[in-house]
């Protein structure tokens, strides 16, 4: 086991009295290939930010190889142990495709911006120059660049056609069972879901087993 949320509550600032995730315990391993489903509000981008390392639990905790990620401190957690592909693709935005790819750890990005199929035209130009659907895929090369063992991503495929996506959804698959790392993916696709080796339900921040 890698990662685990440990009956991890969270509510958010605002509103302190409405818990978002209420006693959500769930383990995640190695060269597996994890889907988050549940309906919009369900909590799911909340517990992807939790694992990430984004923000803190307000009860329970995120352990990494068995340790609270609070010991050794988010940065470090978000710096060396998870990749992220968020909604909002936090791109540089004055950087080219290519030099986005080399931050998430690689002196190869054509190599990864060819695996998902960003047309070669659009890799030595500007990010904010490319439609949202290439955008999100210089994201993904990004995170399959870093050498974090867990990848985190939500909703990746929203932005692409189906032959893309099915695409993708191939490779993060590849990414957990070839080079062996744990990839969580949140998603709405009934197809993407299915593809997982395990789906973890959420439902009004509970975890509801099928
Ligand atoms: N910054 C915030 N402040 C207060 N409440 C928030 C905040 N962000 C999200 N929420 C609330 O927390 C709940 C869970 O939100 P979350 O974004 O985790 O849902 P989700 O499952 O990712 O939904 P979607 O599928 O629409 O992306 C929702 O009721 C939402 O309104
Ligand atoms: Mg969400």
């Amino acid at each position: 086991m890698i990662l685990e949320a440990k009956n991890v509550e969270y509510a958010y600032k605002s509103q302190k009295e409405r818990k978002v995730l209420n006693n959500i315990s769930v383990r995640f391993e190695e060269k597996k290939f994890y889907t988050i489903i549940g309906a919009s509000g369900a909590g799911k981008t909340t517990l992807l930010s939790l694992l990430a390392g984004l923000d803190s639990p307000t009860g329970g905790a995120v352990l990494y190889e068995g340790e609270d990620i609070l010991a050794k401190g988010l940065n470090d957690h978000r710096r060396n142990h998870v990749s992220l592909v968020f909604q909002e693709y936090n791109l540089i935005d004055y950087l080219t495709a290519e030099e986005n790819v080399k931050l998430g750890g690689t002196d190869r990005p054509e190599e990864l911006l060819s695996k998902v199929n960003l047309p070669k035209e659009a890799w030595k130009r500007n990010v904010m120059k490319l439609s949202g659907g290439q955008q999100q895929r210089v994201a993904i090369a990004r995170a399959l660049a870093s050498k974090a063992k867990v990848l985190l991503a939500d909703e990746p495929t929203g932005n692409l056609d189906e032959q893309t996506a099915e695409g993708i959804i191939a490779l993060l698959k590849r990414t957990a069972h070839e080079l062996g790392k744990c990839v969580i993916v949140v998603t709405h696709s009934k197809y993407l879901a299915n593809e997982a080796d395990e789906i973890v339900q959420i439902a009004d921040g509970m975890i509801c087993f099928r």
